[in-house]
């Protein structure tokens, strides 16, 4: 008896471990929401010190409710600030919907950060001829904000808000800058 429950089990675990199912529109979505990068998870998804956030509550009159929002100003990877996003504030990089959000979050990037951009959760990638936009927490794509010759349709980039115009550039995703989450 028992040996056959180990088989069983043994068999689930067969199971369980097979190729997943072919892809569907979600998984391809989710593939690419977070762009591959080096890998190197080290302790950069170490939680921000309080010292390194700014909060913002931005009033959401349609919606009845408050958007939150976390500048982090210490540097990291799209992939790597997602990671903390979603870990330390149970969020996701801002998706940015309008231009009173767009100038909010531009203006207090601009006041605690130095690095002229920070990362908002927005990837592009080209198909054919245009360039394919999502947000990673996959809200509507129905506002964009981009720099003339943005985004760029050589690859794959992730996007960052410029805090001195408010304008949107694409940067390669390994590249370490502040970022905004929203929870
Ligand atoms: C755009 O999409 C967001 C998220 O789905 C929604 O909250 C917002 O009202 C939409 N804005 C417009 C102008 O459609
Ligand atoms: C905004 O500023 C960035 C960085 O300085 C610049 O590259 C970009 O062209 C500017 N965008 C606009 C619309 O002026």
């Amino acid at each position: 008896m028992q040996r056959c429950l180990l088989l069983v089990l043994a068999l689930l675990g067969v199971d369980s471990a097979s190729p997943p199912a072919p892809a569907r529109p979600e998984a391809e979505a989710a593939a690419l929401a977070l762009p591959e990068d080096d890998g190197d998870d080290g302790d950069d998804a170490r939680c921000p010190l309080e010292s390194e956030t700014q909060t913002l509550s931005v009033p959401d009159p349609l919606a009845a409710r408050t958007c939150r929002y976390v500048v982090v100003t210490h540097c990291r990877t799209f992939r790597d600030a997602q990671a903390v996003c979603r870990r330390c504030y149970r969020g996701q990089l801002a998706s940015v919907h309008n231009d009173r959000v767009n100038e909010l979050l531009r203006s207090r990037a601009r006041l605690c950060t130095n690095q002229g951009q920070v990362w908002i959760g927005a990837v592009t990638r080209p198909v054919g001829q245009t360039v394919r936009c999502h947000w990673v927490d996959r809200s509507r794509w129905n506002y964009s904000c981009w720099s003339p010759g943005n985004p760029l349709c050589s690859g794959r980039f992730c996007t960052a808000l410029c805090t001195n115009n408010g304008s949107w550039r694409s940067v390669c995703c390994r590249t370490k800058l502040p970022f905004i989450c929203q929870y």
